[in-house]
């Protein structure tokens, strides 16, 4: 096993093709768009991750890591390629499928195949195996099929990488081996062994375990509100239980992951999955409850001016994908409220962000969306000199109350009925 060919190469498969090429392998990249593969053949990374940037320079210069537009003949095949949903929220498996197909005319006997993409249960079964078995393979015997899902928390991706355990399902028990033997190259954390759908579901229910979580809090959160509670601080108490993880509410829940794996296991048995259906109603309604809180708090002010801080789905990062602050937005500008919008992450045209202080000035009130480290520093004082009206609304308990009430503001935050 000393060539791999990784055919995707965005924020899993180009950290994962570097990882590999410091493991002494031979790594090819794959990626259908050329300026991607332009780029790295450059030394240079097309994506935001700390750290990368020197991994990826160092493989290219010293030969071990180059991409391409098409599969090359390799040992082993990692999928690291998107899978979305679409519209009518079913996976779109178009890309797996194109790049399996691409690899048929590459594929030689003895090789393993992994799929890292994250997908809906029975993907390798249904979809890899069948494929590969038309064009003349024998799973377990001359061709070798494995999932193993990705975990990693961008941003700390180098790391998780090789520190996480992974969950290895393969095809058969021949599989699974060959493909821990792939991992145990660069991965320190422990290699879980299973089968290759039960890896697929693993992948889901982690991040569907999370939403129905979220989802929970935000309804107990706004339960808290009626009952004169403050939920961070009730949950504070509760996770002192050694079996309760009360997770933290806010404005709803975004990235490409979370807000999106539930529906592949919806798409198995939409009868059957009635609890994680609701769960994902129930954090896509957030927005538009945290947008009519915002309206209400500013409904005794002539044209309000709301500045908005953070357009990202979490702190500290520049992800905009499913950002519920976007949605939040949207429905402000659909009643008209003249924004002002505050990201210090965000650097597209799209989006008409300020600086802090142009977003504070003369605005009615703070709308806190993202909890980005930046506007936990934010002086109340001086903004209560910048600002018109001193009305706050945190949506992630971001902001210290004691000292904005301090300064004069009506301060509110999401979950807190106080
Ligand atoms: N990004 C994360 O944090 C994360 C975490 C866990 C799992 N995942 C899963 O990993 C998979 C990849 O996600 P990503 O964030 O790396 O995607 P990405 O969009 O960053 O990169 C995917 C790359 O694949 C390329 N591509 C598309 N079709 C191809 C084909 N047929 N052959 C070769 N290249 C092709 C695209 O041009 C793109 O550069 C998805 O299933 C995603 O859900 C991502």
């Amino acid at each position: 096993m000393n060539k791999v060919c990784v055919l995707g190469l965005g924020y899993i498969g180009l950290p994962t093709a570097a990882v590999l090429s410091a493991h002494d392998l031979e790594v090819i990249g794959v990626d259908l768009n050329p300026d991607v593969v332009k780029t790295i053949n450059q030394g240079a990374i097309h994506i935001e991750e700390p750290g990368l940037s020197g991994w990826v320079q160092e493989a290219v210069s010293s030969g071990k890591l180059r991409a391409t537009g098409s599969p090359v003949p390799a040992d082993v095949f990692i999928i690291a390629v998107p899978t979305p949903i679409t519209a009518e929220c079913k996976a779109d498996m178009s890309c797996v499928r194109a790049a399996a197909q691409s690899i048929i005319s590459c594929l030689r006997p003895g090789n393993l195949v992994v799929l890292e993409s994250t997908s809906p249960p029975g993907t390798c079964r249904d979809l890899l195996a069948p494929l590969f078995e038309s064009a003349g393979f024998r799973i377990g015997t001359d061709l070798f099929l494995a999932y193993c899902p990705e975990r990693v928390l961008p941003g700390k991706i180098l790391t998780e990488l090789v520190e996480n355990d992974r969950v290895i399902g393969g095809m058969d028990e021949s599989s699974t081996k060959k493909a821990i033997a792939l991992y145990d190259r660069f991965v320190r954390g422990k290699l879980i062994a299973t089968t290759a759908t039960t890896a697929e579901v693993v992948k889901l229910m982690e991040n569907t375990y999370r939403d129905v979580n979220i989802a929970l809090a935000n309804e107990t959160a706004l339960l808290c509100e009626e009952l004169g509670v403050d939920y961070w601080e009730m949950a504070r108490c509760a996770n002192h239980h050694p079996r309760v993880h009360l997770h933290s509410p806010g404005p709803g829940v975004g990235g490409h992951c979370i807000a999106v794996d539930p529906w592949f296991l919806v798409e198995a048995n939409p009868e059957g999955t009635s609890m994680i259906q609701e769960a994902r109603r129930r954090n896509d309604d957030m927005p538009r409850k945290v947008a009519e809180k915002a309206l209400a708090m500013t409904a005794s002010i002539e044209k309000p001016v709301i500045a908005v801080l953070g357009l990202a789905y979490k702190a500290d990062v520049d992800d905009l994908r499913e950002s519920p602050a976007l949605k939040v937005t949207e429905f402000l500008q659909q009643a008209r409220v003249d924004l002002r919008l505050c990201d210090p992450f965000v650097k597209t045209d799209r989006y008409p962000v300020q600086s802090l202080e142009s977003c504070l000035q003369g605005a009615d009130m703070i709308l806190l969306l993202t909890d980005h480290s930046e506007f936990k520093t934010v002086s109340p004082v001086q903004a209560s000199e910048w600002m018109r009206n001193r009305k706050v609304f945190d949506t992630r308990r971001a902001l210290p109350r004691g000292s904005w009430v301090q300064a004069g503001f009506e301060f509110t935050c999401l979950g807190v009925g106080l």
